[in-house]
């Protein structure tokens, strides 16, 4: 009998054994989105209620085990994949995806958090309300991870982040013990606000296991354009006339290169690409919500694109006709990581610099990455609206990508991340940093800082077994 067996069969008795999974293929669970790493789960654990989640933390505690929360399995840091040693549960939070209450008064919605973001936002949708977070990995993340990495994605220019959305929580802390802090109100000012720590903590301090969430007004009409910029100075400008013309309106604001654009094109070839044959550098999409009617939506981006293009810093732009138009132009947008994967291997960088400072950073970084690796592909798309690039690095063509990937280190992220302290920007914006960017947290964030985070950590975690290894490192030997 393995020395794991006593455990398995609590696990067995919490869940159900048909939701303890130790056999057969595991990888949806043990193999990260990006295919970096593939781990080894002890088992696979599915409860379906936040009691069942509390006795599954107390036993795999009292046994010594550590646990990786995991929700999609979309993130992009190995950060919710179990390490090779096989002596890891991975506690998919899958099957807690009910939506609990919608309080339409209070404009918050309470939600399990194994529930798909899509779904969520149908949900309220469907009873009259924007849940406005957004991100081409809807169909499969979980409000759980989202709020694990504090995800950002396509509206944050105008809602912000997870957090930002977040009212309440309640968790499963490290010791098997619930915290009930699904309070909904706005404001409650009683100490330490606890649920920040858990935001963004990547499942190393307790396990998210439901949330209480802002809502919005559904508003009156939504439009989309897809604009032709002749520069990265120019969608910076460009920005800054939406912010003037569309005010809270401006919903959406994403750039993207042509390099980035043109990977779309190859891999995708049912996609229409507006101004393919133009050959600008970048192209742009940006959304203006309106709560009055259509006819005031397109008057008011008739007005933008207008002064856009007086001033030179829009060379062409389309208006979507319909949403069906609208979904297409989004999907562009939304299919580059899709067609960056299917290229091939790539190197990723999340970076979030002052929008006024990313057109010299990108020049820069540019040519000095064109001098350090000539030929290198630069795959440059993101949220400019919230000045987080995706400034991401493919193998020249013809060249073998695991091959490219030595360079990972020296000198392609020792040259990007330099320029991005340089520049006073962040090394991880939306992402995250699981295991990818661990080390790298380090080097770039103060002592003073790691001290206070691994304190945070020993003080509610003391015996490591939330997610260990992620995101800091408690000791050297880690
Ligand atoms: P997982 O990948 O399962 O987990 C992510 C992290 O959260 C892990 O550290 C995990 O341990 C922790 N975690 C998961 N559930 C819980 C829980 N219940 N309690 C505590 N910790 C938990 N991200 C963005 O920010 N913006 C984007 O625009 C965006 N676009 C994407 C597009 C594509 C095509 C893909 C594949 C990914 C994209 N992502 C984006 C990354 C990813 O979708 C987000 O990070 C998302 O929030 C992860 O959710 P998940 O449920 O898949 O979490
Ligand atoms: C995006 O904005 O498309 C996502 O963050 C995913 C990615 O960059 O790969
Ligand atoms: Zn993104």
């Amino acid at each position: 009998m393995s020395a794991f067996e006593p455990l398995l069969q609590s696990l067995r008795s919490a869940v159900g054994a048909a939701n303890v999974l130790t056999e057969g293929n595991l990888s949806a669970w043990e193999q990260d989105w990006r295919k970096r790493e593939h781990g080894k789960a002890l088992a696979v654990v599915r409860p379906a209620s936040t009691l069942e989640v509390a006795e599954v933390v107390k036993a795999c505690v009292a046994a010594g085990v550590s646990i990786v929360p995991q929700g999609g399995n979309t993130g992009m840091v190995v950060g919710s994949t179990p390490d090779t040693s096989g002596t890891q549960v991975v506690l998919s939070l899958q099957r807690m995806n009910q939506v609990r209450t919608l309080d339409a008064a209070n404009l918050t919605v309470t939600v399990e958090a194994g529930c798909v973001l899509q779904s969520l936002q149908e949900t309220c949708e469907q009873a009259g309300f924007l849940f406005p977070l957004s991100m081409a990995s809807e169909g499969s993340c979980t409000i759980g991870g989202n709020l694990g990495t504090n995800a950002g994605g396509t509206q944050v220019v105008r809602y912000g982040n997870t957090r930002e959305l977040c009212l309440g929580l309640e968790v499963v802390n490290a010791q098997g013990e619930v915290w009930n802090g699904l309070t909904g109100l706005r404001k409650d000012n009683t100490g330490y606000d606890l649920r920040h720590l858990f935001i963004g903590s990547e499942g190393t301090l307790g396990v998210i296991t439901a949330a209480t969430l802002r809502l919005y007004p559904l508003p009156a009409s939504q439009l989309t354009a897809f604009a032709a910029v002749p520069s990265l100075e120019a969608a910076v400008e460009l920005l800054g006339l939406a912010h003037r013309f569309l005010s809270a309106g401006l919903t959406g604001f994403e750039v993207m290169g042509q390099f980035a654009l043109g990977l779309v094109v190859k891999h995708f070839p049912q996609q229409r690409v507006p101004f393919q044959s133009m050959g600008t550098p970048y192209c742009v999409v940006l959304e203006n919500s309106d709560h009055e009617s259509e006819g005031h939506a397109r008057a008011q981006f008739e007005r933008l694109l207008e002064a856009a293009l007086d001033s030179g810093c829009v060379l062409d732009a389309v208006v979507a006709e319909s949403m069906a138009q609208a979904r297409s132009l989004w999907h562009i947008r939304e299919s580059i990581p899709l067609a960056q994967a299917q290229e091939g291997l790539n190197i990723k960088h999340d970076i979030s610099i002052a929008v006024s400072r990313i057109p010299a950073f990108v020049r820069e970084t540019d040519a000095a990455l064109e001098q350090a690796f000539p030929g290198a592909r630069l795959v440059n798309y993101g949220h400019l609206g919230d000045g987080n690039l995706h400034y991401n690095v493919q193998a020249p063509q013809g060249f073998d990508a695991e091959a490219f990937l030595k360079n990972q280190e020296k000198p392609i992220n020792a040259l990007v991340y330099e320029a991005v302290d340089r520049f006073g920007g962040s090394i991880s914006a939306e992402h995250g940093i699981g295991s990818l960017k661990r080390e790298k947290l380090e080097q770039h964030k103060s002592p003073v800082a790691l001290q206070m985070m691994r304190a945070i950590k020993t003080a509610l975690d003391p015996h490591n077994r939330m997610n260990p290894g992620r995101m800091l490192r408690l000791s050297a030997a880690e």
